[in-house]
């Protein structure tokens, strides 16, 4: 498993000493984390979102009574009540968007095709991909979200997030404001959800990656908040360079603990994308689980918090080669990553400077 760190400032008597954030999957309670089940064919709606039928040592006498998730809440309260001053629990709701016209496109052109040529471009003559919004697919994968989650409120009774995270990528603000409306929430924790840079999909050339700017977004979901400090315009996508994978889990790693000292609730709701949800995954030591468009799974997640500090820094990204016009084959595999351009046309990669992640 990758297990990442990176410094945090201890807070009061201790300041000049350092530590970071460890975190853990704690396994034995969803299918998810299970070896057996398969990515693939799994559905988050037919097996309450995964949780594992059993008893639990924490179940009160009155528990023939209560819904799996009642009981599972009461596990996650002991959890909570006796872990040590350094140790927090949460449960985190990671949902990935519904159906957008990139994975459309991706689908239509095949996928060396689309990585090498037509991912650089805005969109094709009738659809656009450029921070691309959801296809009707995509609509109803995240209305499928919407009622499952409401069936689970009212048969389960299950533990609502008390705070909302997205990306702020069009398709992931779209598909929160679906699965999320209506929705019988209490008072106290309504759906606003703030919008956090870091959340966004793993910065590659295409343009799905690039976000729109704040005020469009604003326009657009108006009852969204802004983290502190969200900048008016994308500064992190170039659209010459690429995030590598290592890039990426320190983007999360970062995320995750600003989450973590920031946020005091148990019960959260992130919305992001397959690739950022992956790197979270790994970030957490939970084993890799491939999330279909619209598929929402929970991981309880233990967090540590560690003296010491890590050697672990901001990673260089990497140009990635792309036609000018489009490529004569799709091949999964080879050279330049299955970019085949013309032979008027060598594959363009481009030499840079590392580009680090500013946060
Ligand atoms: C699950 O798979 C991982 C990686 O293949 C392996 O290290 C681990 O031992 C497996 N766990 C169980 C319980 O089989
Ligand atoms: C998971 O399911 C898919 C689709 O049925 C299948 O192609 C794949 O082989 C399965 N994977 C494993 C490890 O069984
Ligand atoms: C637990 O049992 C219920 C029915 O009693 C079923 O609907 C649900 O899918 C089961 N959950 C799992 C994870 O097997
Ligand atoms: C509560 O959690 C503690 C620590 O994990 C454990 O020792 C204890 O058995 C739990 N209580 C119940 C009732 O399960
Ligand atoms: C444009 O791409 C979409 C997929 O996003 C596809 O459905 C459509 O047919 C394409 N249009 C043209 C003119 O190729
Ligand atoms: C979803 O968006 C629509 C259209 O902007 C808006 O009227 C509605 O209040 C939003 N719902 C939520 C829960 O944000
Ligand atoms: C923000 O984005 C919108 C939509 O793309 C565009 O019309 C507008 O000019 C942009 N505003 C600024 C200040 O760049």
């Amino acid at each position: 498993m990758v297990r990442l760190s990176l410094p945090l400032l201890l807070t009061g008597a201790a300041s000049t000493a350092s530590a970071y954030m460890q975190y853990y999957t704690v396994t034995g309670y969803f299918l998810q984390d299970v070896n057996s089940t398969n990515a693939t064919t799994f559905d988050y709606t037919a097996t309450n979102f995964g949780l594992i039928n059993q008893s639990y040592p924490t179940d009160s006498s009155n528990a023939a009574s209560l819904t799996q998730w009642q009981r599972f809440a009461a596990v996650v309260a002991n959890l909570t009540k006796t872990a040590p001053s350094n140790v927090q629990y949460k449960l985190l709701f990671l949902g990935r968007h519904g159906e957008g016209w990139h994975n459309a496109a991706e689908s239509y052109y095949g996928t060396p095709a689309w990585n090498c040529y037509w991912s650089l471009l805005d969109g094709n003559a009738t659809a656009t991909w450029n921070d691309a919004h959801l296809t009707d697919n995509g609509i109803n994968q995240a209305l499928k979200a919407n009622h499952f989650w409401l069936s689970r409120i009212q048969q389960e009774k299950i533990p609502t997030p008390q705070k909302y995270y997205t990306s702020p990528l069009y398709r992931c603000l779209s598909t929160a404001n679906l699965t999320f409306s209506g929705l019988p929430l209490p008072a106290n924790e309504p759906f606003v959800p703030t919008i956090k840079a870091l959340l966004r999909e793993g910065i590659s050339e295409h343009t799905c990656d690039r976000r729109s700017n704040k005020t469009y977004i604003h326009s657009q979901f108006p009852t969204y908040k802004f983290e502190p400090g969200f900048p008016e315009n994308d500064q992190l996508w170039t659209g010459i360079t690429a995030e590598t994978n290592a890039a990426e889990d320190y983007r999360s790693q970062t995320l995750l603990d600003n989450i973590f000292s920031t946020d005091k609730s148990t019960y959260l709701s992130f919305t992001s994308h397959s690739g950022e949800i992956a790197s979270i995954l790994r970030v957490l030591g939970h084993r890799t689980f491939s999330l279909s468009t619209g598929a929402v799974i929970p991981v309880l997640v233990k967090a540590e918090k560690m003296m010491g500090t890590s050697t672990i820094t901001s990673q260089a990204w990497t140009p990635s080669p792309h036609c000018t016009v489009p490529p004569v084959t799709s091949i999964s595999s080879g050279a330049n990553g299955g970019c085949v351009c013309p032979n008027s046309a060598a594959p363009v990669t481009v030499t840079l400077p590392p580009f680090a992640v500013s946060t």
